[in-house]
């Protein structure tokens, strides 16, 4: 369905949309390989798009191929990781990696629930790799897009309560055609203008349709249950 905010959003970020190294132009009909995409989508888990660059550089240039992560030498894949932290990660990536081959052909599963089922793959990752990698209409919510959620529709309700009404929102808002691209707009919003301290909204391309600006409340949005 036709969504003015989705639509704001889609032009945004065929201007705006950051070159980053695993990602394909905004409207490029070129595919984007699932392995670069799965290994940045781990890398950014928990870490900045900055710090991850490097990283990416060094695993993709030492193992281009997911076959040639899957037989790499444990050893070297930690110490290509250190720095990055939560090794847990590093570790899992290399039993996806191993999986992939083993039980996959080397063929990164296409859906969420197949995508889940591999180490290190949760819900918010499967679900940008199906957008990203294969263009399906995946909802993709990470701790950016809660940001941006809860202030477009000012929502109120704290957090984690709120998610269900974040999930439903965030819905709405994907579109059919090119979801990669719309789940990658979000992402940029929230980690350039919907910061979650002084956004920009006088940049913001959802300025006229944010509640959360328009009732003076978006930056304190998200709200957090007391612990
Ligand atoms: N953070 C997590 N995944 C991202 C992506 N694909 N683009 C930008 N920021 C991200």
């Amino acid at each position: 369905m036709r969504d003015d905010r989705s639509e704001a959003l889609r032009d945004w970020y065929g201007r705006q949309a950051r070159a980053l190294p695993w990602r394909i132009p905004p409207g490029s009909d070129a595919m984007p390989d699932p392995y670069r995409i799965w290994l940045s989508e781990v890398m950014l888990q928990q870490t900045t798009v900055a710090a991850v660059k490097a990283y990416f550089a060094t695993f993709t240039t030492t193992w281009p191929t997911v076959h040639d992560l899957a037989a790499a030498d444990d050893a070297a894949v930690m110490a290509a990781w250190a720095g990055l932290g939560y090794y847990a990660r590093a570790r899992n990536l290399l039993k996806c990696a191993r999986a992939v081959v083993a039980d996959h052909d080397g063929v990164f599963p296409r859906t969420e629930a197949d995508l889940l089922t591999l180490h290190g793959i949760g819900p918010y990752t499967a679900a940008a790799i199906a957008a990203i990698a294969f263009q399906s209409r995946a909802v993709v919510v990470d701790g950016n897009v809660e940001r941006v959620m809860t202030r477009l529709g000012a929502i109120e309700t704290p957090l984690p309560g709120a998610k269900p009404e974040i999930r439903a929102l965030a819905d709405t808002l994907t579109p059919d055609t090119r979801p990669g691209d719309h789940a990658q707009a979000v992402m940029d919003l929230g980690a350039t203008i919907c910061t979650p301290k002084s956004p920009a909204c006088v940049l913001c391309p959802l300025r006229d349709h944010c509640d959360g600006r328009k009732a003076g409340i978006a930056e304190s949005l998200p709200r957090k249950a007391p612990k």
